[in-house]
């Protein structure tokens, strides 16, 4: 061997011991830097068999905060499935370039369920874009439903925190816990009263929580979606969606950009969820409704900016605290663009709501009351139209107090946990 060559040698053998000197150096620094944070990564593989030919190992990194409850085994076993690859991969293999991400939240309606699902399958342009369907508990019937979808990239996730899937412990009811309106002090019980005075109930805090939990899943955790540069257009279980709402999502988030300046969303129907629209030849801005809403991640950004304002405001419902707390904290005019028509609409059970007879849309054995006419079909929203605007709209704005129901600290924990669960400081997880 020459000289030359044993040094090479040599000189190689010591290059990849400061190698690993130096990773290791790194990791050392990476822990600490966790540790401060609070937070430690478990990356693990998983290679269970879970639904029909899906079979995957999923690098699951699951995020351990000191601050979240403890789970139980079903909502071990569900938060593994939200990492699983989208479903119908071998019929829909490529996503559109521009396409805006579904995303439908459910509880347990399966009746309803149904008609969403079926109206969203004669949606024009599903099928170049991924549908997330996110389930607040888990209910066979539901899943079903979401299981038999075909006709476009369909990813389901279920909330791990839902109450629902906690039965004696929080986010459920735990031992102890207060109810109604007792007080702490003579009852010995857990549990900080609204300022109404009542206690927790885990049914009625579940909606927001699922909320809460789903936007930060959705933007910053989720691998199909945490990079998405575009617009997430969200619905609920009992919103039917017209034929043509994809596509005229797709033209009202381009418009807004030009027309709009303070428009942060576009919606699929007035915010008045009992209308159908003006029917004028003029797009619409107004207050941001809760029926087929989207907006940009640019937008996320400052509403998870507003986490504690979310966390803290006293009312259980996710969109009157968006109104009253979040949206009045961005200092300037919010708005939604919309076309005259709506090309979405709540339903709900017929005969519910006496004295408004048969104009509200609804349900009846498993068929909704909808009639679609040639112009729900196609895009109906003219680009050259002008913006008719509603300055001032009654309802739930900056000042209004609450309805209660969220009184409780360990909600508002867990709301604010939420909110990090994908955040090392002040910044996101990378991709
Ligand atoms: C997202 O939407 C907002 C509000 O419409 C807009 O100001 C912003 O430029 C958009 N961001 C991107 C990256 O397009
Ligand atoms: C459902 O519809 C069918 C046919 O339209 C009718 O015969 C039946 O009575 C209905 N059931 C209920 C519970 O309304």
């Amino acid at each position: 061997m020459s000289l030359d060559r044993k040094n090479r040698i040599k000189h190689a053998a010591f290059r990849r011991i400061l190698h690993v000197v130096v990773v290791a150096l790194l990791g050392v620094l990476l822990l600490f830097f966790l540790w401060r944070t609070g937070s430690v990564y478990h990356i693990t593989w998983d290679s269970d068999e879970v639904d029909e030919g899906i079979v995957q190992h999923t690098a699951l990194v699951s995020i351990e905060k000191s601050g979240l409850p403890k789970q139980t085994k079903l909502s071990v076993s569900l938060e593994k499935r939200n990492w699983l690859p989208p479903r119908n991969l071998d019929l829909f293999p490529n996503l559109a370039e521009d396409h805006i991400t579904l995303v439908l939240y459910v509880h347990n309606r399966p009746q309803y369920l149904k008609v969403v699902v079926e109206s969203l399958s004669k949606v024009e342009g599903i099928g170049e874009t991924l549908l997330i369907v996110s389930h607040d508990g888990y209910f066979e019937e539901m899943n079903k439903i979401v299981k038999s979808i075909r006709f476009c990239q369909v990813k389901q996730i279920f909330a791990p925190y839902s109450p629902h899937l906690f039965p004696n412990s929080f986010p459920g009811v735990s031992p102890g816990d207060c109810q109604q309106k007792d007080d702490p002090s003579k009852k010995h019980c857990k549990g900080n009263p609204d300022q109404y005075g009542n206690h927790r109930s885990p049914k009625i805090v579940s909606l927001k929580h699922h909320w809460w939990w789903m936007m930060n899943t959705v933007w910053d955790g989720l691998k199909e979606t945490r990079q998405h540069s575009g617009h997430i257009l969200f619905i609920e279980e009992d919103h039917f969606i017209f034929p043509n709402a994809y596509r005229n999502i797709q033209l009202l988030t381009k418009l807004k950009a030009q027309k709009c300046s303070d428009c942060y969303a576009a919606n699929l129907a007035p915010s008045d969820v009992n209308s159908r629209g003006e029917g004028w030849a003029s797009l619409i801005a107004e207050k941001i409704g809760n029926i087929g809403y989207a907006f940009n991640r640019t937008v996320w950004r400052k509403i998870h900016s507003r986490a504690r304002e979310f966390c803290f405001f006293d009312d259980y419902n996710w969109d009157i605290t968006m109104w009253a707390t979040v949206y009045p904290s961005f200092g300037g005019p919010v708005y939604t663009l919309r076309g005259p028509r709506a090309s979405a609409a709540h339903f709900g059970k017929c005969g519910l709501h006496q004295g408004q007879g048969e104009q509200g849309a609804c349900i009846d054995n498993g068929s909704v009351n909808i009639a679609i006419e040639e112009v729900d079909r196609i895009t109906n929203v003219n680009s050259d139209w002008e913006v008719h605007i509603y300055k001032r709209q009654s309802g739930y704005q900056a000042g209004f107090k609450g309805w209660g129901g969220w009184g409780d600290m360990r909600d508002h924990q867990l709301c604010l946990d939420f909110a990090k669960m994908y955040y090392l400081g002040s910044t996101p997880l990378p991709g």
